[in-house]
C-alpha cells in the first residue's frame, strides 16, 4: 500500500543521518521550534490573587522542547540512546554509580522493593510475610510496594518538625522477621540516616531510600540515596526535574542493574539494549530452568517482571532537565530559607510549626510544611480555601496517615508505639511551594495572606 511505503521510505530509522537534507530539515525544525517556545511558553508577569502560586510546578526551557522534538524525530519512540545517555548522566548527577530509568517513581519503589525478593539475594531475599519498617505519613506508593510483595508494613511515628522517623522507636519495632526499612525523606529534608544507616547495618537490614521529593539532598555531605542498597527518583512534573511521567532506581553495585533491569523489562534474563542482540555472545547456548539448551536468551525469564521501561522522549527530555538541576536545587533552597526567614520575621512561629532540619543535613527541599499548633484557633480547611481562592496552592502531607486511607487500613500491617504525631500532620498540617518557579514576589504575597488570614481569625 502506498502509506507504507512513505513511512518505510521517510521514517527516522531509514532516514540516513549524514544526508545533507535531512540534517538541514532537522536544525530548521528544532530552530523553529525554539522560536515556538518562545512565543508561547514565555514567563507570564505575576498579578496577585489572579496567578496560580502553585506548590510545585515543572520548569521548562526552549532545550527541552528542542530535544524533545530533536527525539521524537528519530522515531525510534521506545528507550534508546537518549534513555542511555540519561541514565549515564543522571547517576553523575545524582551521585551514584548507576541508574535504571523507569515509568514514575512509583515504579522505581516498587522496582526497587522487588528487586530484593529475587534469588540473587540467597538467604537475605524478601519472603512472603516479611516485615518492613517504615512510616504511615507519606506518599502511598512508598508503601504499596511492601504490600505488593505480600509483606507487612510496621509503622513509626514521625517527629513533628522533620516530618520524617521517630528513629527512638526503631528497637521496639524490630522482630525475627524485619527484612528492611523503606522511607522517604519527607519533602526533600533527609531523615536521620545515619542512624539509620547504623540500625540497618547493626541488624542486617536492607535500606530503600525513597528521593523521589529529595534530589540533591545531601547528609554529612554525601548524598542522600548513596546510603541504602536502592534509591528511587520521580520525574513527574512536581519534582526537581521532569520527563512527565517518569522515575529511576539508583544503586552503587553493577550486579543490581541486572536484576533491577530484568524485573522492569519483563523479567527477562538477557540484557542487551532494546533494539540490540547476543550482547552476551551466547544467545543461543545458554541452559537455563527446564528450557531445552540453546532456547532464545532473549525469551527466558528469570523473574516475574513487568514492563516499565522509559521512552527515548522521557530520556531526552530528561537530559536537558538534568543540565538546570543544580539552578533547580539551588533556587528551592533559597525558596525555601527565604520563606522560612519571612515567617520568622513576622512572628508567625507563635501560630505554626515550622519546619526543621537536622544539624548534618542540607535539604533540597520539595516544599514548605506547616502545621497549626492550636487548631481551635486556626481551622486548616479554611486556611487553605483562603490562600486558594487568593490563588496560592497548598498540598497536603499526601496521605495523611496510611493506616486510615480506606485502601490502606485493611491491608495487614503493625503500629509500634501510636501515631500521634502522624495524626497531627494529617489534621493540622498542609504544605506551599518553594519550587524554581516561584520568586521574591510570590513568597511575599504567600506570607502577607497568612497574616492576613490569622488576623481574619483572630
Ligand atoms: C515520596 C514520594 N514517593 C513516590 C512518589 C511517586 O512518584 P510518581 O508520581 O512518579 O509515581 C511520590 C510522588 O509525588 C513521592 O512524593
Amino acid at each position: 500500500m502506498s502509506w507504507e511505503r512513505k513511512i518505510t521510505k521517510y521514517s527516522g530509522v531509514n532516514l540516513s543521518t549524514d544526508n545533507e537534507l535531512s540534517l538541514s530539515l532537522r536544525k530548521k525544525i528544532l530552530k523553529l521550534t525554539e522560536q515556538y517556545f518562545s512565543l508561547v511558553h514565555y514567563k507570564k508577569e505575576f498579578v496577585p490573587n489572579e496567578t496560580f502560586i502553585s506548590a510545585s510546578g515543572k520548569y521548562l526551557t526552549k532545550e527541552d522542547l528542542t530535544n524533545l522534538v530533536d527525539s521524537s524525530l528519530d522515531l525510534w519512540l521506545t528507550s534508546g540512546k537518549f534513555t542511555e545517555k540519561f541514565e549515564k548522566k543522571l547517576s553523575q548527577k545524582f551521585g551514584s554509580r548507576f541508574s535504571s530509568a523507569t515509568v514514575s517513581g512509583s515504579s522505581a519503589n516498587l522496582l526497587a522493593f522487588t528487586s530484593l525478593t529475587s534469588d540473587y539475594f540467597e538467604k537475605n531475599k524478601i519472603n512472603d510475610g516479611d516485615e518492613v519498617i517504615t512510616v504511615a505519613a507519606g506518599f502511598p506508593t512508598t508503601v504499596a510496594p511492601i504490600i505488593h510483595n505480600r509483606c507487612v508494613p510496621v509503622y513509626l511515628d514521625i517527629e513533628l518538625e522533620t516530618a520524617n522517623i521517630d528513629t527512638s522507636l526503631l528497637k521496639k519495632a524490630l522482630t525475627k522477621k524485619t527484612k528492611a526499612i523503606m522511607i522517604a525523606h519527607t519533602l526533600g529534608n533527609p531523615f536521620n540516616v545515619e542512624v539509620i544507616k547504623k540500625f540497618c547495618d547493626d541488624h542486617n537490614l536492607f535500606l530503600i531510600e525513597d528521593c523521589c521529593d529529595a534530589f540533591g539532598s545531601k547528609f554529612d555531605n554525601k548524598t542522600v540515596g548513596s546510603y541504602g542498597i536502592f534509591s528511587s527518583l520521580s520525574f513527574y512534573p512536581a519534582h526537581h526535574i521532569t520527563t512527565g511521567e517518569g522515575g529511576a532506581v539508583l544503586y552503587n553495585d553493577l550486579k543490581l542493574k541486572r536484576i533491577v533491569e530484568s524485573f522492569r523489562d519483563w523479567g527477562r534474563d538477557c540484557w542487551c539494549s532494546t533494539g540490540m542482540n547476543n550482547t552476551c555472545g551466547k544467545r543461543y547456548s545458554w541452559k537455563l530452568g527446564d528450557l531445552p539448551k540453546g532456547y532464545d536468551h532473549k525469551f527466558v525469564f528469570s523473574h516475574v517482571g513487568y514492563n516499565m521501561k522509559m521512552t527515548d522522549m522521557q530520556g531526552a527530555l530528561g537530559l536537558s532537565q538534568l543540565d538546570k538541576v543544580d539552578y533547580f536545587i539551588q533556587k528551592r533552597k533559597d525558596n525555601f530559607k527565604n520563606l522560612r526567614q519571612k515567617f520568622l520575621d513576622e512572628g508567625l512561629d507563635k501560630y505554626f510549626i515550622l519546619p526543621e532540619k537536622y544539624e548534618k543535613s542540607d535539604p533540597s527541599w520539595y516544599g514548605f510544611l506547616i502545621t497549626i499548633k492550636n487548631p481551635n484557633k486556626l481551622n486548616r480547611t479554611d486556611m487553605i480555601k483562603f490562600l486558594n481562592d487568593r490563588r496560592i496552592l497548598s498540598r497536603l502531607l499526601f496521605a495523611g496517615n496510611l493506616t486510615r486511607q480506606p485502601g490502606y487500613m485493611n491491608k495487614k500491617h503493625k503500629i509500634v508505639g501510636n501515631l500521634k504525631n502522624t495524626d497531627k500532620i494529617m489534621k493540622d498540617g498542609f504544605w506551599i511551594g518553594v519550587w524554581p518557579g516561584l520568586d521574591e514576589e510570590h513568597l511575599n504575597f504567600m506570607v502577607d495572606s497568612v497574616k492576613e488570614f490569622i488576623n481574619k481569625s483572630s
